[in-house]
């Protein structure tokens, strides 16, 4: 059933040929701008969702009992759409993060989609959503699905009801660096997973816990934190809101998704691209003394991308790594973008065209 405050609307091929929003295109961060519509759908405990609707986009009404804000039983992806020179949408990998939704609804104990409904509701929702795709080159429609306990608890229990929702956003670069180099702290007091935890699912409680190291690093002058394994403290782990690669001659390397690392759809895609580049790629631990050695270090993730590393500070002593055009990072970003937009042949059926 639709919360009363959203207004059902037509069927997105009635509004898909929709004209540009009025929004400076060169202006564009990674903050939410609001665009016309969402799609929503729930279910209750003994049954699957069933077809969901495209609605305005505004707010959901919620039992102050919801499972999702009592007890933060909750999941959300992250994935992009870019307008092609001809038009078109291209959505990347939906599968993707279908898979990792379904994977994280079992940890979490909730009801999750499809993979059909997931990438189908991802469609309409970009669809609906598209005159918000920015232009070629301008950045891309971020579109952010929801998995949400929404049904009334009291006592920890996994919720009564589930609601499914996805939202969208034009973005360019996450970082206010732009495409500048990041400079990040590696965080020694605070982890950002426990072994055997969940930090290899993206429950939406593995992110608040990281804000209070992020925003002291900020206020410190740094981008961001570079964790560390919570029982050796000697490996490096991943950055608040992306995964992290090290390079050294032809070998690239990224922590192994051990349950403590979130298996990235960025990192995975990155790791393939490299390896089809001629590069030796390895998911290992890394440990951190590594650091001193690398020629590179790069971040990836969905909202991130690939954003090159200008330099570590660990334990007071900065390690500056090679930055710019002539570097892997670099090659290996112009791929995976020259994919993502349509201008590279993308010969993994990685792409969907919308
Ligand atoms: C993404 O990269 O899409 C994420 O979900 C990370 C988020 C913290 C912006």
């Amino acid at each position: 059933s639709q919360p009363s405050s959203l207004q059902q609307m037509p069927e997105p091929s009635a509004y898909c040929d929709a004209e540009y929003a009025d929004v400076d295109w060169d202006s564009l961060g990674f903050g939410l701008m609001p665009t016309d519509y969402m799609y929503i759908t729930k279910c209750s405990e003994d049954n699957n969702f069933g077809q969901g609707q495209i609605s305005r986009y505004g707010n959901i009404e919620l039992s102050p009992s919801a499972g999702v804000l009592n007890y933060a039983q909750g999941l959300f992806e992250g994935t992009k759409a870019y307008r092609k020179e001809n038009g078109h949408l291209l959505l990347f990998r939906p599968d993707q993060n279908a898979i990792r939704m379904k994977m994280g609804a079992e940890r979490m104990c909730m009801i999750s989609p499809s993979v059909d409904q997931f990438v189908d509701a991802l469609k309409q929702t970009a669809l609906a959503n598209k005159r918000w795709t920015p232009p070629p080159g301008k950045g891309a429609l971020y579109l952010r699905p929801l998995l949400i306990g929404s049904g009334p608890v009291l006592g920890l229990a996994p919720a009564p009801e589930y609601t499914f929702l996805i939202y969208a956003s034009p973005v360019c670069n996450y970082f206010k660096e732009g495409s500048a180099p990041l400079n990040l702290y590696v965080e020694e007091e605070f982890d950002r997973a426990s072994l055997r935890g969940t930090g290899s699912t993206k429950t939406i409680s593995n992110y608040a816990p990281v804000l209070k190291a992020q925003l002291r690093a900020k206020n410190r002058g740094f981008s961001d934190v570079l964790y560390l394994d919570s029982v050796t403290k000697n490996n490096l782990e991943e950055v608040s809101s992306c995964n992290i690669f090290i390079a050294k001659g032809n070998v690239i390397s990224t922590p192994a998704t051990n349950g403590t690392i979130l298996a990235g759809i960025t990192r995975k895609t990155i790791l393939e691209i490299a390896h089809d580049h001629g590069y030796q790629v390895e998911e290992r631990i890394v440990p951190v003394d590594e650091l001193v050695d690398a020629d590179e270090v790069f971040c990836t993730g969905t909202a991130v991308g690939v954003a090159p590393v200008g330099s570590i500070t660990y334990r007071d002593r900065r390690i500056d790594f090679k930055t710019g055009s002539d570097t892997i990072c670099q090659e290996l970003y112009s791929s995976l973008v020259g994919i993502q937009t349509g201008l590279i042949e993308d010969k993994k059926g990685w792409v969907v065209e919308i």
